[in-house]
């Protein structure tokens, strides 16, 4: 996820972007790029890649009176990882450093081309510049609060001009953006770790809140308030970590945000609209193929079960290593689409060359733009989750699926446009259930192992679940369809095995119920996870009501990412990096 910095009144202000964005390094980029204004003057400095190569022309530069300045590190959503992508967005007199997404960016662009002015980079950032120098008469401030009226969707600001160069404007909605002071100098991050060292404390900008530092902090909400200070963290690795105990706890905690920015533009009241497809694209198309390895094709399986029912296409899933070498039927009339995570898995990479060589149209739904896979598939959907630095996938996942269900209504041209915002909410961690599954975790450290049971998308729930636990805990589990039990499975059922039931109130609720009263009935220590409570469990975790089975889907797959967590954290593992694992798998 892209990286902000800011500072104004130290000397060498370079050297503190430069060292702000190495700390937010961690949350991935591909691009950055650096802003000063010298003797009244902007410079600009960009470059793709890591940031030694901004350094690097940073070196080269000569400056004469540095006053101010604002970095950047990119992660690309809107247009690939260029130079000219990269932020600072600049105008004539400005620029613009911007994290999140502008919603309306197509609209406002359109309205500025028909005023003569034009557009050089593919981002939407760039909106935001432009409309800043359109509005400019005289008084920065007011140009920049009528930007924003005018921008929607999510953002944390930096703007400097030339026209007022004492200035850094600042603004957050929906992103993270934090301002401190020290003596006179003043500092901006969107996350803390750049600061610590520099301010004890600072202000966590409130989403609706802007404004300029020039002398002070001047902060509004339309009226003028005063700034309230809280302590930062104290060390710079707990900070990146936000303060969470694991990489992968806040992943977890971090899904709704994710989910918000993957489906920022997507989903519309006007049904999907996805910038990177058309409906030519999918001319002829009768078939799909989805590939993919671990929790990808996990994602993959979700994936089907909508597209069928909803989209009426055919989807067959395929784990690649498998699809692979068993000399597929590939016909020209099937879109083949790949989801991976990190973009390198061998495996998944090598069935996307096989249906190209085929004449296959491919697509791929990708977290990582510029990998080997997006490099090679016709069309990429990117998952917008942000770098995922925790072994076992969790935010990635919730992304795969949230874009394989906009994929289904987009196909279907279907609008479930509230029912994916309540999906998205229901990922909001409930403390209170996080503290229960901290509790409950210490009775199931034991036993001779797990099963996972659901049914229809609860089933490749129940997949992935099991493989949660199974990643982090090494603890032996299973998922199920809960239909299967009497066919072979059930003869495990004893006080020892540990059931954990995803039981849908919305779909196939009394089949999924007898299935785990066979199961308690055979003496299994059952967990159920559902709306209603049921007799003859010995542990029950209680989601909110929804009538639509997504938001049950999405809020019981938070609780089996924090059981298996749990579980882990007890039996004393690194939960980060599970023995035996890598984050992405390039051999095959
Ligand atoms: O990067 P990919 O999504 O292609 O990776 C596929 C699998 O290796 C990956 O999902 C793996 O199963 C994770 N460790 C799951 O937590």
């Amino acid at each position: 996820m892209c990286g902000i910095v800011g500072v104004k009144g130290i000397k060498n202000p370079q050297d503190f972007l430069l060292e702000g964005l190495k700390e937010l390094e961690y949350r991935g980029y591909d691009s950055a790029g650096i802003a000063l204004i010298d003797e009244g003057e902007l410079k600009v400095i960009k470059a793709v890649g890591r940031l030694k190569n901004l350094e690097v022309k940073l070196k080269n530069v000569k400056f004469i009176n540095l006053k101010l300045g604002i970095g950047h590190t990119r992660w690309a959503t809107h247009g690939k990882p260029t130079e000219i992508n990269a932020h600072p967005q600049t105008g004539k007199f400005s620029t613009v450093v911007h994290n999140g997404i502008i919603e309306n960016y197509q609209e406002i662009k359109k309205e500025l081309e028909k005023e003569n002015i034009s557009f050089v980079s593919q981002t939407d950032t760039e909106v935001i510049v432009k409309l800043f120098e359109h509005f400019y008469n005289g008084n920065a401030f007011e140009a920049f609060k009528k930007t924003l009226e005018k921008l929607k969707g999510a953002y944390a600001i930096l703007l400097i001009t030339e026209k007022e160069p004492e200035k850094i404007f600042f603004a957050k909605k929906g992103s993270p953006l934090i301002v401190a002071k020290n003596e006179g100098k003043f500092f901006f991050a969107s996350s803390d770790a750049p600061l610590i060292g520099y301010v004890n404390s600072a202000h966590y900008l409130e989403d609706g809140e802007y404004g300029y530092v020039e002398d002070e902090i001047c902060l509004f909400d339309h009226k003028a308030i005063n700034p309230v200070f809280k302590p930062l963290p104290a060390n710079k690795e707990s900070a990146k970590k936000g303060g969470f105990r694991f990489y992968m706890e806040k992943e977890i905690y971090e899904q709704y945000d994710v989910l918000k920015e993957n489906t920022l533009g997507r989903n519309t009241k006007d049904g999907i609209k996805f910038d990177e497809l058309d409906k030519e694209f999918f001319e002829g198309i009768n078939n799909i193929i989805i590939s993919a390895c671990g929790t990808s094709y996990h994602a993959g399986l979700v994936g089907k079960y909508l597209i069928e029912r909803d989209a009426k296409i055919r989807v067959d899933v395929e784990v690649a290593s498998e699809l692979r070498y068993r000399k597929p039927l590939l016909t020209k009339d099937t879109l083949f689409i790949v989801i991976s995570q990190s973009g390198e898995t061998a495996d998944t990479l090598e069935t996307l060359k096989m249906a190209k060589k085929a004449g296959l149209k491919t697509l791929a739904l990708c977290n990582m733009d510029n990998s080997s896979i997006v490099r090679e598939a016709d069309r990429t959907i990117l998952l917008r989750a942000g770098i995922e630095k925790g072994v076992a996938s969790t935010k990635a996942f919730a992304t795969q699926v949230m874009t394989l269900w906009m994929l289904s209504n987009y196909l279907a041209e279907k609008n479930e446009y509230e029912a994916i915002n309540e999906a998205i909410k229901a990922t909001k961690v409930n403390s209170k259930i996080h503290e229960k599954i901290k509790r409950l975790s210490k009775r199931y450290l034991h036993g001779h192992g797990f099963f996972f049971i659901g049914r229809d998308i609860f089933y490749p729930l129940a997949l992935e679940g099991a493989l949660k636990l199974k990643e982090i805990s090494y603890i032996h589990a299973e998922g199920y369809p809960a239909g299967e039990m009497k066919h072979g499975p059930i003869a495990l059922a004893d006080p020892e095995l540990f059931v954990v039931a995803l039981l849908s109130k919305n779909i196939l609720f009394e089949k999924t119920k007898s299935n785990i009263e066979e199961l308690a009935a055979r003496d299994a220590t059952v967990l159920t996870i559902s709306q209603e409570e049921i007799e003859l469990t010995d542990d029950f975790i209680k989601i909110n009501k929804s009538r639509h089975p997504m938001a049950e889907f999405f809020e019981m797959m938070v609780i089996t990412q924090l059981l298996a967590l749990e579980v882990a954290i007890r039996m004393g593992n690194d939960v980060d990096m599970p023995r035996n694992l890598a984050k992405s798998v390039t051999v095959e």
